[in-house]
């Protein structure tokens, strides 16, 4: 394949460096090479019917849970399988690249695109992405990590410049990107529309050969999101190979800094050998053999991955799960009950094959006994609808012992190109929710979002939240099984939900002023922030309840010889009645650090499921290079704290176990 590049003609290695329409790399007939076909994801297929048309009618394709969704199972094993589908889905339909996953912080609640990304914490971020990557990789598909870097928001996404410290750029905005080009070599990576202190990222040498290639060792191929190259030989000499989509003015851009002497033949070659290295590997992944996951097996793994994210955020008087000795008559209210919001807009959409119901699903299996009634208001909102509804939903609620009411964002409130302008409901659906509490004292709210939502208007007056999220085709059905206790939740969160949005770290400078965003908090991001000065949240990072009870005990710190690496290992009890899953979750601590540190930073977690009376012990490995933090004067990890406590625990806030161990330096 390399040996092409001396066949290739100055304008056919320009044509390389530039795809040949909205989805695909350029094919050059004449020598045999073919194009490679990109496509949407990440949560499912985004293909067009017509791919060699810029947008058009999307195929219809097994959606599974957002990434948001995906993340708060905190199973890297579910994440790898999920991989594993979506690159059959792929294959199935000859994409060679599934563009994400998207693997940016959640820095701010308002972001539209949080619910494609994983986390506000970039060990959980790296971790989730590693599996997920590992599993589209290693079945013949390229994933495109993105969006690299410091794109934390949609306002001005095309413009901003992000004004980030190096010490947070290495500790939370690259460091997820770190984990998984180290740990699961990522084919390709996606750049960020927005500016990194003063320079689009599209054509940062700084961020894409310095960082990118020699600092973290990243060796595929670079591409640059749509449309986000400004200036073609920049972006070339920056280190970006493959400018997307085709766009008239990039070959005689690219041919006019050529002769102007501005880019030179050996920085066209080395991004052409790229490119042609990159079209080598996915022609050979084209030969694997047929992947034999059938689409049974896939609805089934998009219902295992939703039953693992939801997360039970409130449960008084253990009012879930419904059983027929506490209640004979149950009311969904809230048409989500029958058709989900199952993921957020743009990009990332997919045209879901199908999509389950709750129901559908709780009347085919709940027990007989039970009574299933369905008030499916609350269909559109418009002022005079809204009344209507509220009062059809509230004489649904006082028929039934317990009522469920279905409210969310969806897609047109979370979605790509546009920012939340806060983060409560529909003032309709706050008004649904409190009116029905009202007459009904056992009221469940479900919440299907892909971001923090404030509940502060409604949340003391029900009894019981579970976040539905957005968690795929199979959401529905995975919420009855929930909702009837066949599952005990298992998900907890992975982003802190404040009170207020007014609470959160990037609050003054959230989202800039157009022109610039300071990122104020520097590392205090999410959970840093809050645990760290004390803030009383909603409800922590980390949180999530079961329908049983866990009790940690006997914590061991066992360090190897030269102290480079430690095991961390503690006994987990399932001391309840239902058989759950539980995630342990691993934070250190330092006292008297010459540096401001987090009060917390997590790093590790583990999930294991438990039956009734049984005890497993977990253990943590990690080294001391972990516990290092990013030194911007020296550019260097260090670690100078006499001693470091590790914290086991159910949540940030529900530490059960914890320990000191000196180390020598
Ligand atoms: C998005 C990317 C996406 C690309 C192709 C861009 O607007 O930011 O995430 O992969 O479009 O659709």
């Amino acid at each position: 394949m390399h040996n092409l590049l001396n066949q290739l003609t100055l304008t056919e290695k320009l044509e390389l460096l530039i795809g040949e329409d909205m989805w695909h790399t350029k094919a050059i007939e004449r020598l045999g090479l073919d194009s490679i076909r990109m496509c949407d994801g990440p949560h499912g297929l985004r293909k067009m019917v017509n791919d060699r048309e810029s947008i058009g009618e999307v195929i219809p394709s097994i959606a599974f849970p957002t990434l948001s969704a995906l993340s708060t199972t905190w199973n890297p094993d579910l994440a790898y399988q999920m991989g594993t589908a979506l690159a059959s889905e792929c294959q199935l339909n000859e994409v060679d690249v599934l563009l994400g996953p998207g693997i940016n912080i959640k820095r701010t609640p308002l972001c539209g695109r949080n619910f494609e990304y994983f986390s506000e914490d970039p060990f959980l971020a790296g971790k989730m992405a590693t599996a997920y990557t590992l599993g589209v990789e290693e079945h013949g598909t390229a994933t495109c990590l993105k969006h690299f870097s410091a794109n934390n928001q949609e306002f001005d996404r095309m413009c901003i410049d992000s004004k980030v410290d190096l010490r947070t750029l290495h500790e939370i905005y690259f460091k997820p990107f770190e984990m998984v080009i180290s740990d699961a070599s990522p084919s390709s990576i996606m750049c960020a529309y927005n500016k990194l202190n003063g320079t689009y990222c599209s054509q940062n040498k700084w961020l894409l050969t310095d960082i990118l290639r020699d600092t973290l060792g990243f060796k595929g191929l670079a591409v640059s999101d749509w449309w986000a190259v400004h200036d073609s030989s920049a972006s070339l000499k920056a280190g970006l190979e493959l400018q997307m989509p085709y766009a008239d003015y990039h070959l005689p851009n690219l041919m006019a800094a050529y002769e102007k002497g501005e880019i030179t033949i050996e920085e066209i070659d080395a991004a052409v050998e790229t490119i042609l290295s990159f079209i080598d590997d996915r022609i050979k992944a084209r030969q694997m053999p047929p992947s034999n996951i059938s689409m049974e097996e896939k609805h089934q793994l998009a219902k295992d991955i939703a039953l693992e994210s939801m997360v039970l955020l409130k449960n008084e008087d253990h009012l879930l799960p419904i059983t027929t000795n506490k209640f004979k008559k149950v009311v969904l209210i809230g048409e989500y009950a029958d058709k989900p919001f199952i993921q957020g807009g743009g990009s990332a959409r997919v045209n879901a094959l199908f999509v389950d119901s709750t129901v559908e699903t709780l009347k085919e299996i709940a027990p007989k006994d039970l009574e299933i009634h369905y008030a499916g208001v609350y269909a559109t909102w418009t002022p005079h609808h809204d009344v209507e509804n509220i009062l059809r939903g509230i004489e649904a609620a006082k028929e039934a012992d317990i009522a469920v009411v279905f409210v969310g964002t969806g897609d047109i409130v979370e979605t790509e190109s546009a920012d939340r302008e806060h983060i409560k409901l529909k003032k309709a659906a706050e008004i649904l929710i409190l009116q029905v509490a009202k007459v009904n004292p056992n009221t469940v709210v479900v919440l299907q979002a892909g971001s923090a939502i404030d509940m502060s208007s409604w949340i003391s007056e029900v009894k019981a939240v579970v976040l539905q999220g957005f968690s795929g085709c199979a959401s529905g059905s995975a919420l009855a099984e929930i909702l009837l206790g066949h599952v005990s939740p298992s998900g907890k969160l992975t982003e802190t939900y404040p009170l207020h949005l007014e609470d959160c770290p990037a609050y003054e400078e959230d989202l800039g002023n157009g022109l610039t965003v300071h990122y104020i908090e520097g590392i205090m991001v999410g959970y840093r922030y809050y645990n760290t000065y004390n803030k009383e949240v909603a409800f922590p990072f980390g949180f999530g309840l079961s329908y049983t009870d866990f009790s940690y005990n006997h914590l061991a710190i066992q360090p190897n010889e030269d102290g480079e690496k430690m095991n961390i290992s503690c006994e987990i009890t399932n001391i309840g009645t239902y058989a759950a899953k539980e995630i342990a979750q691993l934070y250190v601590h330092y006292e008297n650090s010459p540096v401001i540190r987090p009060v917390q930073e997590l790093k590790g977690f583990q999930k294991v499921f438990l039956n009734p009376g049984e005890t497993k012990i977990i253990t943590f490995s990690i080294s001391k290079e972990d516990l290092t933090y990013f030194d911007a004067t020296s550019q260097t990890w260090k670690m100078d704290e006499p001693s470091v406590t590790f914290q086991v625990g159910s949540s940030s806030r529900a530490i059960h176990l914890s320990d000191t161990l000196m180390l020598n330096h």
